[in-house]
């Protein structure tokens, strides 16, 4: 908690019981790799999860592709943006390079397969608003990556691995 001194007071609103009531605060989410695991996705990716909002479908994490490896071909259904932190990213579909500082939308319809070719491959930060639905190599429905996908993907590694569930990720 920082200095009282250096908190601001606000006016109290005419409503401001109902605000201390039933308000909720934020939350920090800590990022380090033992409290805050990479959960493998595939053979060539990982995931740290941040933040689980079944009441949107939406969901914040980390992709951390590894150089060489791509993320399956998929089809949305909300809108995503991400941006870059390290590395360099791209889709087969758009002749865009992402690097660091980059920022990227996806919208409802938008289908691409992600890949980074970079020696030291990539991480960027997602928002990701509803489901995502991957696909095979062959154009195959493979599988659906919704709110509660994410949260499996999370808890089950957590579990097998005695690592603590951070509740503070579930919004
Ligand atoms: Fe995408």
């Amino acid at each position: 908690m920082n200095e009282i001194s250096n908190i601001t007071k606000l006016p109290e609103e005419a409503y401001e019981a109902a605000i201390r009531r039933f308000a909720k605060e934020g939350a920090h989410i800590p990022g380090d790799d033992k409290a805050n695991p990479w959960v493998p996705f595939g053979d060539a990716a990982a995931i740290k999860h941040f933040c689980f909002d079944v009441r949107t479908n939406s969901v914040a994490n980390i992709l951390w592709v590894k150089g060489g490896g791509r993320i399956g071909t998929h089809k949305h259904r909300g809108v995503v943006s991400a941006i870059t932190l390290e590395g360099s990213w791209a889709y087969y579909e758009y002749d865009w390079v992402a690097r660091p500082g980059d920022f990227v939308y996806e919208l409802p319809g938008a289908a691409h397969t992600l890949y980074s070719d970079d020696p030291d491959g990539m991480k960027a930060l997602f928002w990701i608003n509803g489901p995502i639905e991957f696909y095979d190599d062959n154009g195959k429905f493979d599988f659906t990556a919704d709110v509660f996908w994410f949260i499996d993907h999370y808890t089950k590694y957590c579990e097998a691995n005695g690592i603590p569930i951070n509740q503070e990720m579930f919004v």
